[in-house]
């Protein structure tokens, strides 16, 4: 089983550090509701612009509602479908594009989203499980299928469970699960002081 730590200049948060996209799932091992809703409570607590909570989260558990687990999965890509289909816990990430409190245009519904999203997948992380985030999938399709009001947009899914070993997966899946991960150096994308300018370590 893989753990592909992310190498840092410095250490950071242990589970920042042991955050990565599994896509080996265990097929048999469920996801408590306990768990299911520790999820659900770390997204709750991101912080949003005026506190407006913009994100819409749903949850499919296939040890719960197999049949609606599956319209979700339904709703991948095929690519993802490939190993998905061992992840018992599905989630469709909503942002809100209007403000609760007077229904102008919210420009920050999709970044607070992401934030609450992220919370989600290190609270994963913190309960021994792997979460895995999406974007491909049929973004019109689940909107029909569970009736997403169209002021949300649909964001990203989510996969989550155990990891599992990497022989569930098929010869392609394997060979990405094997990899190892990459990042941009530091100061590609952190800058200091002005635009383009490499951030320092000393
Ligand atoms: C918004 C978003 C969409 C993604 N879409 C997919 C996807 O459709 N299929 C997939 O296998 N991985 C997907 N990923 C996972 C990324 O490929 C992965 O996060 C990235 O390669 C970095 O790897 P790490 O998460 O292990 O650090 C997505 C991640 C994000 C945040």
């Amino acid at each position: 089983m893989q753990h592909k730590l992310a190498t840092t200049a410095t250490p950071i948060n242990d589970t920042l550090t042991k955050r990565w996209s599994c896509r080996a799932f265990d097929a048999v091992k469920p996801v408590s509701q306990d768990q299911v809703i520790s999820l659900a409570e770390a997204a709750r607590w991101a912080p949003s612009c005026f506190g407006d909570e913009p994100w819409r989260f749903i949850i499919w558990n296939r040890n719960r509602d197999t049949a609606s687990w599956q319209r979700a999965f339904d709703c991948l890509v095929e690519w993802n479908q490939n190993w998905v289909k061992n992840a018992p816990i599905l989630i469709l990430v909503t942002a809100n594009s209007i403000f609760r409190k007077n229904d102008k245009p919210n420009a920050w519904g999709q970044y607070d989203t992401g934030a609450a999203a992220e919370n989600l997948c290190l609270q994963a992380v913190s309960l021994g499980l792997m979460a895995h985030q999406m974007g491909g999938f049929d973004a019109a399709k689940i909107r029909g299928e569970f009736g997403v009001p169209e002021q949300f947009t649909c964001m990203a899914m989510i996969a989550v469970g155990y990891q599992g070993e990497e022989t569930v997966l098929n010869d392609e899946l394997k060979e990405l699960e094997l990899a190892p991960r990459e990042r941009t150096a530091l100061g590609e994308h952190f800058f200091e002081g002005a635009w383009g300018s490499p951030i320092q370590k000393k």
